[in-house]
């Protein structure tokens, strides 16, 4: 069903009102009469009108403050407003138009002028809503698009990491087969990044990257990767390939954390001292990412079971990283480490065998 055209006439002069009414309600509106600007937003807040009859001086409230009123609000801007003044009012038309009526009625009124005046705006209202309605609805259809493009990218993403990361569990997976090494290493690098004030994208890089560190591990054979104790040289020397051949597989890649994945394999046991491999790369030569992850991957060994040794205890583990503070790391890293040593016992209790 549709509904009437509601016009709201305001006015303090109960007659004027009347003789409004009688001259619109054959035209099929449903007309609501009030008696100044404050019984005006009464009924307005009832319903919204179509078109508002505006007298200029009534008691407590009068047409200019409801005009304003009307025109800021933004419920109720696009309702037009017909100001009803004399004829020679001109300074009250002047203020009206700078307040944003949309037309004008002169007294006495002209019952063929009402109606075409109302007529008119009423068009214009109904202009009005169809472009209001038309945006809402376009502005509804774009926020779902973009929950779902979101949505999707979301999904590649985890898709993505998740890959990865079976595609490293799976590299580790004969000397470390729970695969919560790299998922510490991946959330210890993560932190120290986020402490020494990387942006969250590159946080995020470092997070999906870093699992990658040890992918070259899958050329290393079985009885130098798992022997118990220790390496000698020249078998250090093949474990050492691990670096380059992580490189290898993961070279060439467009995707940004795979590109990390790549620089962290390659870096990671470069020591700031210049001491490290495969480049014997020194100080800020070393990618950051490196310098980061050598950290948390050392820390890591350190503190859990190896084929070659016991766990060593978190003082232990302590000492021997500020031991190494300047020489196998970057200071400033191993001081972002200790500064946040806290998060990285929960991440140490959350991913443990
Ligand atoms: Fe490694």
């Amino acid at each position: 069903m549709e509904t009437k055209p509601r016009i709201l006439v305001v006015d303090d002069e109960e007659m004027i009102r009347d003789m409004i009414r009688e001259m619109l309600t054959p035209l099929n509106y449903d007309v609501v009469q009030a008696f100044d600007g404050i019984n005006a937003q009464e009924k307005i807040a009832e319903s919204l009108p179509d078109v508002v009859l505006l007298d200029v001086t009534m008691p407590r409230m009068g047409g200019f403050e409801l005009l304003k009123f009307l025109k800021g609000n933004e419920k109720t801007q696009t309702i037009p407003v017909i100001m009803i003044t004399a004829l020679n009012e001109l300074q009250v038309r002047i203020e009206a138009i700078e307040l944003g009526v949309d037309d004008f009625l002169s007294k006495p009124m002209d019952i063929m002028e009402l109606r075409a005046r109302v007529k008119s705006l009423l068009k214009v209202k109904a202009y009005n809503d169809y472009m209001k309605n038309y945006q809402m609805k376009l502005e509804a259809e774009v926020a779902k698009r973009t929950e779902e493009v979101e949505l999707a990218y979301k999904k590649a993403k985890d898709a993505s990491y998740e890959t990865v990361f079976i595609l490293s569990r799976a590299a580790e997976y004969r000397d470390e087969d729970t695969g919560s090494h790299i998922l510490r290493v991946s959330h210890y690098s993560a932190a120290i990044a986020r402490k020494i004030g990387l942006s969250e994208e590159k946080v995020e890089t470092i997070l999906y990257g870093a699992p990658m560190h040890d992918v070259g591990k899958i050329g290393i054979s079985d009885n130098i990767l798992m022997k118990p104790g220790k390496l000698e040289p020249e078998e250090f020397e093949i474990m050492k390939t691990h670096v380059d051949i992580g490189g290898k597989i993961l070279e060439k890649s467009d995707s940004a954390f795979i590109q990390m994945g790549e620089e962290i394999a390659l870096t990671h046991h470069e020591k700031w001292n210049g001491k490290g491999y495969p480049k014997g790369l020194k100080g800020e030569e070393i990618a950051l990412s490196g310098r980061v992850v050598a950290v948390a991957d050392v820390y890591d060994a350190l503190t859990t079971r190896r084929p070659y040794k016991e766990p060593f205890s978190d003082e232990k583990s302590c000492a021997i990283i500020k031991e190494e503070r300047g020489q196998s790391f970057d200071p400033d890293i191993v001081d972002a480490f200790f500064d946040i040593f806290d998060e990285i016992l929960s991440i140490k209790e959350k991913y443990k065998d």
